[in-house]
């Protein structure tokens, strides 16, 4: 089929938002890249699994299957590091670009991908990996880029957020809430991951390189979550003005970079307070421009699948060498009004 031909690994809740975002918006990723986007070839665990795909689409479970379809980039979004990273550098080493969600994976293997990237002139790109939807890699890395970034505190586990927000506004039980989490797509398939801080501990190291280009120093052994928090800890913080929330800290001094991991009693008036529920906060300290909150969905089937779509899309405008404009429908009068205003 003539048009870019993106393949997925993995067909769970990243996977599959992937595969319906690229269907929904057809039309729209056409005109943004000037030819379709076919997805030709899908690669899961389960090939028995029934699956929600067009004929179109072919369900694999060897990687040599879905390199047969010729992918001009993959997708990939298994569930950790031991899974995903063999088929990446294998991807990579072939000189093929890969978009993907998986913190571990670029936690622990981010370096040696990158150069595996460079030396074959391929591009391996993970915003949905940190944050979920809020486009937070490609604000700092595009839109802060002169601004010296002297600290980041952030809410950056949606599962956990939610499970504090449920136990607290609505007296969940810890268990409950967390089954929820699972059960909306929200939590890693090992939940503990979540809940014991090591989820948001992948995504601030992965932070510290994105912004620093180094590791940084951890304040402790392990990141504590959140899994020793109870109703009455909860109850006590609202009475004392403000709330338990699970916060990770990357700061910058003259010396060192330092991060941390941890529960936090936040006041009303801190910027991190009012995030709730399954959304994401991260408070940025810019040398000019001073405080940022960028805030939105941690977690789920849109909301990563829109960061990953889009990197697909930055990364396919830029192999075809142009920038293509977001065109305004010809259905739209708004153009004109606009511009008999101006
Ligand atoms: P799921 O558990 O929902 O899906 C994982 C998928 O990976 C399944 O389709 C599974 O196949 C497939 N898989 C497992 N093992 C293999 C293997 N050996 N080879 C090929 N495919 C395999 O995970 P999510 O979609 O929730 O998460 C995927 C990744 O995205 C994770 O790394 C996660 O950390 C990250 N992420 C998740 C977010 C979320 O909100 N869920 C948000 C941001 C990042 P099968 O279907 O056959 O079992
Ligand atoms: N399990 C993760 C979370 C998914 O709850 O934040 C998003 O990275």
């Amino acid at each position: 089929q003539t048009g870019y031909q993106l393949a997925i690994i993995g067909f769970g809740t990243v996977g599959e938002g992937v595969y319906h975002a690229v269907e929904t918006s057809s039309d729209k990723l056409t005109r943004l890249l000037g030819k379709p986007l076919h997805i030709p070839a899908v690669l899961v665990k389960d090939g028995t699994k029934k699956r929600n795909t067009g004929a179109a689409t072919r369900i694999v479970t060897q990687l040599d299957e879905l390199l047969r379809e010729k992918p001009d980039i993959v997708v990939e979004a298994t569930p950790d590091a031991e899974t995903g990273f063999p088929y990446v550098r294998r991807l990579l080493e072939l000189g093929i670009t890969v978009v993907t969600a998986n913190k571990e994976m670029v936690a622990n293997h981010g370096e040696v991908l990158a150069d595996l990237a460079e030396k074959n002139d391929a591009q391996l790109l993970f915003e949905g990996a940190v944050a979920g939807g809020i486009p937070l890699l490609n604000t700092l890395r595009h839109t802060l880029k002169t601004n010296e970034i002297l600290q980041v505190n952030g809410i950056l586990n949606g599962t956990s957020n939610y499970v504090l927000t449920k136990m607290q506004r609505e007296g969940t039980p810890f268990q409950n809430a967390l089954k929820e989490a699972q059960e909306k797509g929200y939590a890693e398939a090992v939940p503990d991951k979540d809940v014991d801080g090591w989820d948001a501990s992948f995504k601030t190291a992965i932070l510290s390189q994105w912004i620093y280009g180094q590791a940084p120093v951890w304040k402790q052994k392990e990141p504590a979550g959140i899994r020793e928090i109870t109703a009455e800890d909860l109850a006590l913080s609202a009475q004392a003005g403000g709330s338990l929330k699970h916060v990770a800290t990357l700061r910058k001094d003259r010396y060192c970079v330092t991060a941390a991991v941890r529960p936090c009693f936040l006041f009303r008036d801190h910027p991190l307070y009012a995030v709730e529920g399954v959304n994401n906060g991260v408070h940025i300290e810019g040398s000019i421009v001073g405080d940022l909150l960028l805030q939105g969905p941690g977690a789920g089937k849109g909301p990563t699948a829109s960061a990953v779509v889009e990197d697909v899309v930055n990364v396919l405008n830029k192999t075809n060498g142009k920038v293509v404009q977001n065109p305004i429908p010809e259905t739209s009068g708004s153009a004109d009004e606009l511009h008999s205003e101006s």
